[in-house]
């Protein structure tokens, strides 16, 4: 069987100025898929929209000390690395994002594109 390379593509979605704002959490959408926004710090975090607990909307969570919390039941997850904390055993989807001139982008997998084909 021969597997694809997956493709990252990138998606711009904040201008540069949102940097200069108050921190956020807030739900995005990248081409007709959510994910979850954080501003924290400076810089801009994504990651996939839902918890892996019990599918919590993770943009309704709250943001302390480089950590997302879950709105529902309070698990944390680290946005540097996704990991959840210390005895959850799950971990979140971090998305590679950059700051260019012409704004803030993020790097989605093609493959969302073709499974969102498939059903
Ligand atoms: S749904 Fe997120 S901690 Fe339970």
């Amino acid at each position: 069987m021969k597997f694809e390379k997956i493709e990252m593509k990138w998606h711009k979605i904040f201008e540069n100025d949102i940097l200069h704002q108050p921190d956020f959490i807030r739900q995005i959408e990248v081409k007709g898929k959510k994910f979850c926004a954080v501003k924290h710090e400076a810089r801009i975090i994504v990651t996939q929209a839902y918890c892996p607990h019990a599918g919590a909307g993770l943009s309704g969570g709250a943001c302390k000390n480089g950590v997302l919390i879950c709105p529902f039941h309070r698990y944390e997850y680290d946005l540097n690395t996704g990991r959840g904390a210390k005895g959850q055993g799950d971990y979140i989807e971090i998305y590679a994002t950059e700051v260019r001139n012409e704004g803030i982008y993020v790097a989605i997998p093609e493959a969302f594109g073709f499974l969102k084909r498939l059903f």
